[in-house]
């Protein structure tokens, strides 16, 4: 049988941990990413883990003709793992269009090229995103999806419901949600991490560019809200547990286990930790001081989210294996790495401020 899997946003920071999770996981893996987040030096990180060549389709998914020529260049793949996405929260409220253009444009073309070329198994990137602010917490895959806090939120939850539809028309072909709550951290050799493109937005490479001074201070988006220590609680899960996370969906689909085409799981730690908790424990882990001030709210932050992550466990067998300060501990080596990396890893402009 083909053990042969399509991952598209290959060289991206999620992306890139899979693909070294499904190769030490017996799978062959085929990129397609067109770089215009990520970096083709992530695939030298992947190579070196894992001793493979990695094949990459420097594609724009938006393009079909292009999409499908790959899928005609490549029989037998088993399945798809769709990554490949825009997600900063910030830069969708300014630019919502383009959001709706890249991250929906690209979904379709995927699923007509799952659909004509009758491909099994499909797992796709969603988002806790979808929850907005629950009412409740911790979420469960039951927690109805509420208004979405940003365009790019919207894209989740849109496609999300595409492939709800898509699979209710097409009983070839299986699907999965996968819900990450805040993917966090890198790989132990510190060869492959979030490199983000532009002044990063999520808090642990803020953290860890304030600790290393290429950002001058954090600030912490209040904490004047109703949790334990007034900042927000967020579920923080370790990159390498979300990608394992993919191999245990894909294998749970190949196995034939799943009770229905299109099933929805939530990928967290099932630990909720708060902003200034996250901070203490790069300090702790890490022995550095961060220098951060206490700012005023972030429009659009959810207040409170974490996971209730127990149908991953007993479906998938998923366990997470990291906790916050293996996060942190990671995160910051990944972050000594590129401080010392060569530029001809075409690694985008380091110095952000
Ligand atoms: C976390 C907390 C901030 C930066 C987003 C997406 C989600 C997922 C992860 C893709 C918040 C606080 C942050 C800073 C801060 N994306 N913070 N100072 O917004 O929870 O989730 O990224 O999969 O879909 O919505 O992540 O890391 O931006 O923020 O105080 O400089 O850290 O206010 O409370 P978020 P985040």
């Amino acid at each position: 049988m083909s053990k042969k899997v399509l991952v598209t946003g290959g060289t991206g920071y999620i992306g890139s941990h899979t693909l070294v999770d499904l190769i030490e996981n017996g799978y062959d893996v085929i990129s397609v990413d067109n770089n215009s987040r990520s970096t083709i030096g992530m695939l030298e990180g992947v190579e070196k883990i894992t001793g493979k060549k990695i094949k990459n389709y420097k594609v724009d998914l938006c393009n079909i003709d292009e999409t499908r020529a790959i899928f005609e260049e490549n029989s037998s793949i088993i399945g798809v793992i769709h990554f490949a996405a825009y997600k900063a929260v910030g830069e969708s409220v300014e630019k919502p269009l383009l959001y709706f253009h890249n991250n929906m444009q690209s979904l379709i073309n995927v699923m007509q090229c799952i659909q004509d070329f009758n491909i099994p198994n499909f797992v796709f990137s969603s988002s806790c995103t979808v929850y907005g602010n629950p009412d409740k917490i911790p979420v469960t895959e039951e927690t109805p999806r509420k208004q979405a806090e940003s365009p790019y939120g919207l894209t989740k939850q849109m496609g999300e419901q595409m492939i709800e539809s898509f699979a209710a028309s097409n009983n070839k072909t299986n699907s999965i949600l996968l819900r990450y709550f805040n993917p966090a951290g890198a790989h132990a050799s510190a060869l492959i991490g979030e490199l983000p493109i532009d002044r990063p937005q999520n808090l642990t490479p803020v953290i860890t560019q304030t600790a290393i001074g290429k950002i001058s201070q954090l600030t912490v988006f209040g904490n004047d809200y109703a949790t334990r220590d007034g900042s927000c609680i967020r579920d923080m899960i370790h990159v390498c547990d979300l990608a394992h996370a993919h191999t245990l969906a894909l294998n749970y689909l190949i196995e034939g286990k799943n009770k229905s085409n299109c099933e929805v799981f939530n990928i967290g730690s099932g630990d909720g930790i708060t902003v200034l908790e996250s901070i203490k424990a790069f300090e702790e882990t890490t022995g550095e001081k961060l220098n951060y001030v206490i700012g005023p709210r972030r429009p659009g932050d959810v207040i409170a989210i974490y996971a209730n992550n127990d149908k991953a466990k007993k479906e998938l067998g998923w366990i997470p294996k990291y906790d916050i300060k293996d996060i942190m501990h990671s995160a910051w080596k990944w972050e000594q790495y590129i401080e010392k990396l060569p530029t001809h890893l075409d690694l985008p402009n380091k110095r952000l401020n």
